[in-house]
């Protein structure tokens, strides 16, 4: 067997675990990441696309951010389209200059991966039968399999950052932990098309045929949703049929419809999910292993950001200062935010999706409320505010 030894062990290279590590580094804190998929595979999966203000700021401060600065799209602002007519949103008036990043999820792993392994800090891919032991002791190790070899990683503390379905949530013993959930009756059939965007900024469409949203990965690239059933396969969506759903729900005048060949598509169902406490002894939840949002808000890959702020700084704490209380306070920390971050993703999802049970009154209820989220500065500030993100201190 091999046997490693690191400051904090880290499962799972995603957003969390992988900033987890480039901040700890800059601390001098020692880290070892583990993951379960190889490379190719975290730096191809399509999943989220919106980076929010701080979040952006913290990348450049990593000195991560000079790809996104050059290649992401900035966006000062959001259409919500209703009723056959589009409003804007205008972010930088409406919170005092600040704006987000359009720049896909797997292009900041891209990034943070060629970092790390540039300055030759360990990343272990395609780990296999991990499991995390010893959480309620000071000597807490993670168990994998690697190349073969058996290997026992003794740590002073596991950040569980392996995603909703990972291994350290479940690792906390029973009775322990609360979780908070919501199952919403929809999901997201999700296309990524070689077609250059149709609009500047991103269109959050409610419509009678249901929810639609196009965003975008490129000038050349355009990201596209469509609610649709919970458990719907993909197969039944031929691309003809997914256009033609985009161009209704889309529909608006003037407007036109940029179509083109499509790469990749994908349903993902849609969850409000959240675990009390994120810690248990000397294991940390990070991002989605503590909780997940419905995309709506465009806020999964944002909050995972932000838990590993707070933990990285924590962890400072204690490594330079020897004060345990910032890691005490890590999940209440967190919590306060990410429960504003689920009541506006919920919100979102309330406002643009079609509920099958939803009453002619539901509907004019939504329609109003877009209204008045469109004709009302206060409304409009409120939406525009936790879309940039909301302050992490
Ligand atoms: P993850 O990105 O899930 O990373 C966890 C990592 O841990 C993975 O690389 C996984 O392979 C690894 N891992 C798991 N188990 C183990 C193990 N046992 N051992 C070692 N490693 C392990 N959010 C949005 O805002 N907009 C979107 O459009 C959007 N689309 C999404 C589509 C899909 C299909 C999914 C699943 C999520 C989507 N999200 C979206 C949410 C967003 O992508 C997540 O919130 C974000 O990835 C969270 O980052 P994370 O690092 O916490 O977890
Ligand atoms: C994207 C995803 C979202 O959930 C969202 O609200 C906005 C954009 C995207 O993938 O581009």
């Amino acid at each position: 067997m091999r046997k490693l030894r690191t400051q904090v062990g880290i499962v799972g290279a995603g957003p969390a675990g992988l900033v987890l590590g480039e901040m700890l580094a800059r601390a001098g804190i020692e880290a070892v990441i583990v993951e379960r998929h190889d490379r190719a595979y975290i730096e191809e999966r399509i999943r989220a696309g919106v980076i929010e203000h701080w979040a952006a700021a913290l990348l450049d401060e990593l000195g991560l951010g000079a790809r996104l600065r050059r290649e992401g799209l900035a966006h000062h602002g959001i259409e919500l389209r209703f009723a056959g007519r589009g409003h804007r949103i205008d972010f930088p008036s409406l919170t005092g200059g600040k704006e987000v990043v359009v720049y896909g999820q797997h292009e900041v792993v891209k990034d943070v991966v060629a970092a790390r392994l540039a300055a030759g800090r360990p990343l272990l891919f395609e780990v296999s039968e991990t499991r995390v032991e010893g959480i309620e002791t000071d000597h807490p190790v993670i168990r994998f399999v690697h190349e073969g070899e058996e290997t026992e990683l003794s740590c002073d503390f596991i950040a569980g950052c392996d995603g909703f379905h990972g291994i350290c949530r479940p690792a906390i013993p029973a009775g322990v932990l609360t979780a908070y959930d919501r199952i919403y009756p929809f999901g997201w059939l999700g296309i990524l098309a070689e077609a250059p965007p149709s609009s500047e900024e991103l269109i959050y469409a409610w419509s009678e045929r249901g929810f639609a949203l196009a965003s975008m990965r490129s000038p050349t690239i355009t990201r596209l949703y469509v609610q649709c059933p919970p458990d719907d396969d993909v197969a039944q969506w031929s691309d003809d049929r997914i256009w033609d759903e985009l161009h209704r729900r889309l529909a608006a005048p003037g407007f036109s419809l940029t179509e083109g060949p499509v790469l990749q598509k994908s349903i993902t169902a849609m969850r409000s999910f959240v675990v009390e406490p994120m810690r248990h002894g000397r294991l940390l939840l990070a991002g989605d292993a503590a909780h997940i949002v419905p995309p709506t808000g465009a806020k999964g890959m944002n909050l995972a950001l932000a838990d590993v702020l707070v933990l990285s700084r924590a962890l400072e704490a204690f490594y330079r200062d020897g004060r345990s209380d910032p890691l005490d306070a890590y999940s209440d920390t967190c919590l306060r935010r990410i429960w504003k971050a689920q009541r506006f993703s919920w919100w979102m999802t309330s406002l643009l999706h079609l509920f099958e049970d939803d009453s002619p009154f539901d509907r004019r209820r939504q329609l109003a409320e877009l209204d008045y989220v469109t004709s009302s500065a206060a409304a409009a500030t409120a939406l525009a505010e936790n879309y940039v993100g909301l302050p992490i201190d």
